[in-house]
């Protein structure tokens, strides 16, 4: 008889079959979660799957008919709790407003994802064309507003958490200049101006035509450097909020998947990718690490950003 069968044929190993009891989930129908660029891609998946574990879900997208149609589709399969607010991370009103409104109508937040992002290089080509734009949605737009929505966390320690969905063509071992390596690696020292002279010394070199050679990242460059930028700021951003307060602050690159970013290519689906990352927003308190860089779902987790 085969040890399967064993099991099937004893109350014993019955028992032993039997999964664990799901934990409670920390988070309640009032926990509030903030998805940027969530009209399509993972960020709509990501979106949809905090909404079926029973969240507020604040979906937000930078065009008011798709974002409004992208609710309407969640809330259409039963996710009523989903909420839809117009969000241009490259837009210093656009962010004030949407702060202004979270404060007044929600009363506040608790997960961050801070997603949106854009890259317009097809999977084998390197153009810089719009590395300004590049840099100013997914660096500095999503820094824009954290930084707005920082004190609006309700900051308890089981729950406030911001997740930016970033990537590993952005990690470190893709910096090819040594000195650039070991400015982003000297934590005792790194700055936000430090990380911000790096992004700006990258779009000087674009504007006169100098960025080729300088060890900056190989694929998708301009990508790469804002993804870089992300990551140093997360892990600065969560040392600095692990002393002033109780928000902790992870990446999570989804690795290749099939979106209108990689213009359908990929080795998993938004679906599975929006899964993972979900997963990682709603870690348990005990298990919610801080400045830490999550590969798929390993969690393959990178000391060092
Ligand atoms: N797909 C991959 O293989 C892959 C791999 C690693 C990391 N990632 C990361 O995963 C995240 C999601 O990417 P995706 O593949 O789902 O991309 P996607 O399908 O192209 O979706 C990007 C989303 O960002 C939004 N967005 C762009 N600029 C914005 C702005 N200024 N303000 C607000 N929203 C804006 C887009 O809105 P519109 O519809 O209005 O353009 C769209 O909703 C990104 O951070 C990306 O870097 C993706």
């Amino acid at each position: 008889m085969s040890s399967s069968m064993d099991c099937l044929s004893s109350k014993d190993n019955k028992q032993e079959t039997t999964p664990p009891p799901k934990a409670a989930p920390w988070w309640t129908a009032e926990t509030v979660a903030v998805v940027t660029g969530a009209n399509r891609g993972i960020g709509h998946a990501l979106a949809a799957r905090l909404a079926e574990e029973g969240l507020t879900v604040v979906l937000t997208a930078r065009d008011e008919a798709r974002g409004e149609a992208a609710a309407a589709a969640l809330r259409a399969r039963g996710l009523r709790s989903v909420r839809f607010r117009r969000l241009d991370v490259t837009d210093p009103a656009s962010v004030a407003a949407f702060a202004a409104w979270v404060r007044d109508e929600l009363g506040g937040l608790d997960i961050l994802v801070n997603n949106a992002a854009v890259s317009f290089n097809e999977i084998d080509t390197n153009s810089v064309e719009h590395a300004e734009t590049v840099l100013r949605t997914n660096f500095y737009g999503a820094k824009m507003l954290t930084e707005a929505l920082l004190p609006l966390f309700r900051r308890s320690a089981a729950t406030s958490r911001i997740l930016n969905i970033s990537s590993q063509l952005g990690l470190l071992n893709k910096v090819r200049d040594p000195a650039l390596r070991r400015m982003l690696m000297d934590e005792a020292s790194l700055r936000e101006r430090d990380i911000e002279r790096m992004a700006s010394r990258f779009l000087a070199q674009v504007a006169d035509d100098t960025w080729r050679g300088q060890g900056w990242p190989e694929v998708w460059t301009d990508y790469a450097v804002s993804k870089l930028a992300l990551n140093a700021y997360s892990r600065l951003l969560a040392s600095r909020l692990a002393v002033a307060g109780r928000i902790s602050v992870n990446c999570f690159c989804p690795g290749f998947t099939r979106t209108d970013m990689t213009r359908g290519w990929g080795k998993r689906t938004a679906d599975e990718a929006g899964r993972v990352a979900a997963g990682l927003a709603l870690l348990p308190p005990e298990q919610l690490p801080t400045g830490k860089f999550f590969k798929w779902s390993t969690p393959h987790v990178y000391s060092k950003l």
